[in-house]
């Protein structure tokens, strides 16, 4: 089973010790923190916080809801064109790869055709069930998927050849945190590619999508959508909309180098190296 190659390459997101994977959970050997596994899935969403992580999870079930009708005709995954831009800076066929934020795994099992072994991460458990789900029924073999929030990756140091996040950056509450994050688990001379949006917030995104909606939809349809609709409008941190020079200056702060990108309207794709 998958999972068990994941076995060997987590670690706690928490103190970045070894875990122990039992068959329910996994603990870690370190700060004895424990993570469930639900359905093959580790789930590394980090309780240890003040409001025991309830803020993580209120988050998180905003977008289990747009889970539901993401990737269908009406709630698009990253567009095809942005996929490719992003995968083709793929540079060793031999190396590991991590999708942060993979909602349903577009980026993922893009990468899994170029990458010897991907990783998904996301916050939402939906997300990362409808992500096994898909990538199970493609018969893509060479790829994991766990739950977790994007500043807390359940990963060592220096460990990925090749670290992207699509269309999400925008949507963190401390973009700079997850970049540090990103950062970290990318190897010296690994490549990071990110899809962030520039201009226009979400309605721009879903007005277009709403019109067709109204079209061909059946009246389920029609109900997942609005409620997926108003589970992003009621996201408690509003999406951020960034500009070129912000996005060179925090990834030069950081560390980063050779910042590359590519415009495509208010849509930025960008890479840098470690
Ligand atoms: C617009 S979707 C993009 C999904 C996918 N990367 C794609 O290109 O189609 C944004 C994703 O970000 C995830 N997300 C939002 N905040 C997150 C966080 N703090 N940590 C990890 N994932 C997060 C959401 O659950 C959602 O799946
Ligand atoms: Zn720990």
């Amino acid at each position: 089973m998958m999972i068990n190659n994941a076995r060997h390459s987590y670690v706690c997101p928490n103190c970045h010790s070894a875990l122990e994977f039992q068959t329910k959970q996994v603990v870690c050997q370190n700060c004895k923190n424990t993570f469930p596994i639900d359905e093959y899935i580790p789930d590394f969403l980090l309780t240890n916080q003040e409001d025991g992580g309830e803020k993580l999870k209120n988050r998180a079930s905003r977008f289990d809801d747009l889970s539901k009708v993401y990737e269908s005709s009406n709630w698009g995954g990253s567009p095809r064109i942005v996929v490719w831009l992003l995968t083709r800076k793929i540079r060793y066929k031999a190396g590991i790869g991590l999708d942060v934020a993979c909602g349903t795994g577009v980026v993922a099992r893009s990468m899994a055709k170029k990458i010897n072994y991907v990783y998904g991460v996301d916050i939402s458990m939906g997300m990362v069930q409808k992500a096994f789900d898909l990538s199970q029924k493609n018969t893509i073999n060479n790829i994991s998927f766990a739950r977790c929030d994007s500043e807390n990756l359940p990963f060592g140091d220096n460990f990925f050849d090749f670290v992207s996040c699509s269309g999400a950056l925008h949507a963190f509450p401390n973009a700079e945190k997850a970049l540090k994050e990103m950062q970290r688990v990318l190897k010296t001379g690994g490549v990071l590619t990110i899809m962030a949006l520039l201009q226009k917030n979400i309605h721009s995104v879903i007005d277009p999508t709403k019109r067709e909606l109204k079209k061909s939809s059946t009246d389920e349809e029609i109900i997942e959508f609005n409620k997926a609709h108003s589970s992003m409008e009621n996201l408690d941190v509003k999406l951020h909309r960034f500009t070129l020079a912000e996005l060179k200056m925090i990834t030069k702060k950081i560390g980063f180098n050779n910042f590359k990108y590519l415009k495509l309207g208010s849509v930025l794709i960008f890479s840098v190296e470690r």
